[in-house]
Parts: structure tokens; sequence; C-alpha cells
């Protein structure tokens, strides 16, 4: 068995390769004048495990492109972050479903598929092949422990997060809740923790993803406001759109901890020994 990824996943599949105590195998990228991708794998082994973030739709066309290039090969999905996952529903007649279709189009010609952290859990069942969900929640909590933080509390930023808080939390048995909004008046929305206070505490706001880094700058404002001594910011995927992580900054969140399913600069918490775990197991057909 050996591991292969697309370009944007190197980091992580290289440090499954050496938990797994395989190699990854090289694969040459280019493109065409016109744009078109293209890739050349080294030689392939009989179970290969593809590793493959879709953080972009370069990405979707090298992870489709190298499912083909493996196709000799058993191949075992891993999707550490996987884009188009937030749009799990149609709110409108016209419109895709588009994690049915990348869903669809990514499980073809593989054996199994692993998501991390997937945004909405109910994509799974639009693979077409069988595909199960793995959480980093604990390595967060893991990790917010090494920041040495006296009680923090944890904050999921809505209700549909308090179980992911609730997860992290459990790592230091710490005290976690939830933000909820409430209209001031018709701009004026303010948000605090639903039953805790934030006063003079250390707070961890947790969610499975950071994109524009909006969500959390308001709410570290707001909890700042509300007397928080010190707001720092956790997530699995650090999409960190345009100018996430500045913003972050700005709103003065003391740090951003993310995980490799994206690599980023920030990426404090490796995805490699969850992965490496659930590939012990194979996807029950
Ligand atoms: C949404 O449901 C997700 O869980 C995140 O809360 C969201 O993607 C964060 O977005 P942003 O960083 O743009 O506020």
């Amino acid at each position: 068995m050996k591991v292969i990824c697309t370009e944007k996943s190197q980091i992580l599949a290289t440090r499954l390769a050496r938990v797994q105590k395989t190699t990854v195998i090289d694969v040459k990228y280019s493109r065409f004048p016109d744009g078109e991708l293209y890739l050349v794998t080294g030689e392939l082994d009989n179970e290969t495990i593809i590793v493959s973030s879709v953080v972009d739709n370069d990405a979707l066309v090298q992870l489709l492109l190298l499912i083909d290039a493996c196709e000799d090969s058993e191949i075992r999905l891993v999707i550490p972050y996987m884009g188009y996952a937030r749009q799990d529903r149609q709110d409108r007649k016209g419109e895709p479903l588009s994690a049915r279709a990348v869903a669809r189009a990514i499980s073809r010609g593989v054996s199994e598929c692993i998501t991390v952290n997937i945004h909405e859990p109910n994509v799974l069942r639009f693979f077409g092949a069988p595909a199960r969900n793995i959480s980093l929640a604990t390595d967060i909590g893991a990790y917010v422990k090494t920041l040495g933080l006296k009680d923090p509390l944890i904050l999921a930023p809505d209700e549909g997060a308090l179980a992911f808080a609730g997860e992290v939390a459990s790592a230091g048995e710490w005290e976690y809740d939830h933000l909820a909004k409430t209209r001031l008046s018709g701009e004026q929305v303010t948000m605090a923790p639903k039953a805790l206070s934030a006063a003079s505490r250390s707070v961890v706001i947790v969610d499975d993803i950071i994109s524009t880094g909006g969500t959390i700058a308001t709410a570290a404002s707001m909890l700042y406001g509300q007397g928080a001594h010190d707001v720092h910011a956790a997530c699995v995927h650090g999409v960190l759109t345009g100018g996430a992580y500045v913003r972050l900054m700005e709103a003065g969140i003391r740090d951003v901890i993310c995980s490799d399913t994206i690599e980023r600069g920030c990426s404090k918490i490796s995805a490699a020994d969850q992965i490496a775990h659930a590939l012990q197991t194979r996807a029950k057909q």
C-alpha cells in the first residue's frame, strides 16, 4: 500500500505515509498552454491511498485525473477537506446540489471514502462508494490544552456547532456554550454566550471551518465588549479566504489554530493520526 496526493495535500500525505510506514508516490503536475491540467504518477501499488483536499477547482480536477490514473489499483480515498460540501441543499429550482455533484464525481472508481469533519454529514449519502467521516475535535482539545489557558470557556459560534464544542471541551473538562444572537434593532445584532458569561475569561471559539473569518471576528469583538480577557480561534479547516487571517488578528484574536486538512501557516494540528486510525478498518460495503 502506498500514498499518493494532489498538489495541495502534500504535507498531510507525507505525514500520513510516515504513520503508515509507507511512501508517497511521486506525481508530476503540469498545465497545457490552454490551461488544462495534466499529471503523471510514479509506479503504483496494488492498493493506493489518495489524499486530496478539494480546496479549489484545480484540486478537484487533479483529484479526478489522479483517480483515473490509479484505476488499476484499489483506491481508498481520503478527502481531508471537501470543498462544495457547504452547498448541501437546493433552495431554488434550477440550482445544482453541488455537494452531491462533487461527491458523485470523486467517488467513481474508489472502494471507500473518508472525510474529516465534513460540514454536513448528510452529504456522505451522495458518495457512490461507502463513505465515513472522522472528527478532529479531540485533537483540537489536546492542542488547546498546550496553550495553558486557565479554565478556558469553549464557545461554538452557533447552536449547530455546540456538539463539536462539547467534544473539544471534553479534553480538559472545560465549560462550553454557544453564542446566541439577539436583535437589538433593524440593523443591530448582539452576540453573547447563551448561558455562561465571558467576563474575565479566556475564550476559545471553535468551528469546523473558518472561511472569511467574519463570524469569529464579529464574535470576538462582542466578547471583548463583554469583558473577555483573551479570545482564541480554532477550527479544523482553515479556508481563510481573502484577508481572513488579518481580519481575525485585527479583531484581537490571540491565536488562530487550524489543522493540516488545508495546509496553512497556522496548521498546528495534523489529521494524519486520525486518518491512519480510520484506515485500520475498512468501510462496510
Ligand atoms: C458554517 O456553517 C460554518 O460552520 C462556519 O461557521 C462558516 O463557514 C464560517 O464562515 P466565515 O468564516 O466566513 O464567517
